[in-house]
């Protein structure tokens, strides 16, 4: 593993994507979106007609893929941009994130990838913080209130965002829970510079200390 992680878990909306990438541009890190990994095997699974209930051979496709996030999301080389925030892909990742078999293939591929990078590298998720780096330099969880987040995931809709944290919190496959030694940020109403200041100050706190 790379010496250095900051971890981040959150609910959807909760700032995560915007506010991890803010860091690691800071420190000069790279960042790993992991949400979007779940994503793209959704949408090749839902391209190749395979039941999202079939949990044997979406943990298949899940162990053969190889999944590229930048600049563009593809899986095995096929582009999967489009199609990473359809309606239909906020339905089925649920289900495709509580199926163990994927969660196992994707978070060797994330350890693997950390353990890559050259200095350090900010991953955000829900099980960061509790199962793929529980020895992160960093924890934090990130939360806002459900109108704010609904707000910042705009078509999606507030129902929506609630039903798929109600799914990621209570699934029984790493539910999004907040890490005991997690730093809890609420991003309600405050600007990105403002919760990535504090984020490095914890950050710097922890190394000096
Ligand atoms: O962060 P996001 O909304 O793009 O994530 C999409 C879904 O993927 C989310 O509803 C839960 C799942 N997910 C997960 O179970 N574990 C992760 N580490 C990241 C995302």
């Amino acid at each position: 593993m790379t010496q250095e992680v900051i971890a981040i878990d959150g609910p959807a909306g909760s700032g995560k994507s915007t506010v991890a990438r803010a860091v690691a541009d800071a420190l000069g890190w790279t960042y790993l979106d992991t949400g979007a990994m779940y994503r793209a095997i959704t949408v090749v699974a839902t391209r190749r007609g395979i039941d999202l209930d079939n949990a044997s051979e979406l943990a298949a496709l899940a162990e053969s893929a190889t999944i590229a996030l930048t600049p563009h999301v593809s899986v095995n080389g096929e582009s999967v941009d489009d199609d990473l925030r359809t309606h239909a892909t906020n339905v089925g990742v649920s289900v495709v994130a509580a199926n163990e078999g994927v969660r196992r293939a994707l978070v060797h591929q994330q350890r693997r990838w950390a353990a890559e990078q050259p200095v350090g590298t900010v991953v955000e998720g829900r099980d960061i913080t509790t199962v793929v780096f529980p020895d992160a330099t960093l924890k934090v969880f990130l939360t806002a209130t459900l109108d704010e987040r609904a707000r910042r995931r705009g078509e999606e809709g507030a129902e929506s965002v609630a039903r798929r944290d109600a799914a990621d919190a209570s699934r029984a496959a790493s539910p999004l829970r907040q890490a005991d030694d997690a730093v809890v940020v609420d991003t309600t109403g405050r600007s990105v510079e403002e919760v990535v200041k504090e984020i490095i100050e914890c950050l710097t706190s922890r190394t000096l200390n």
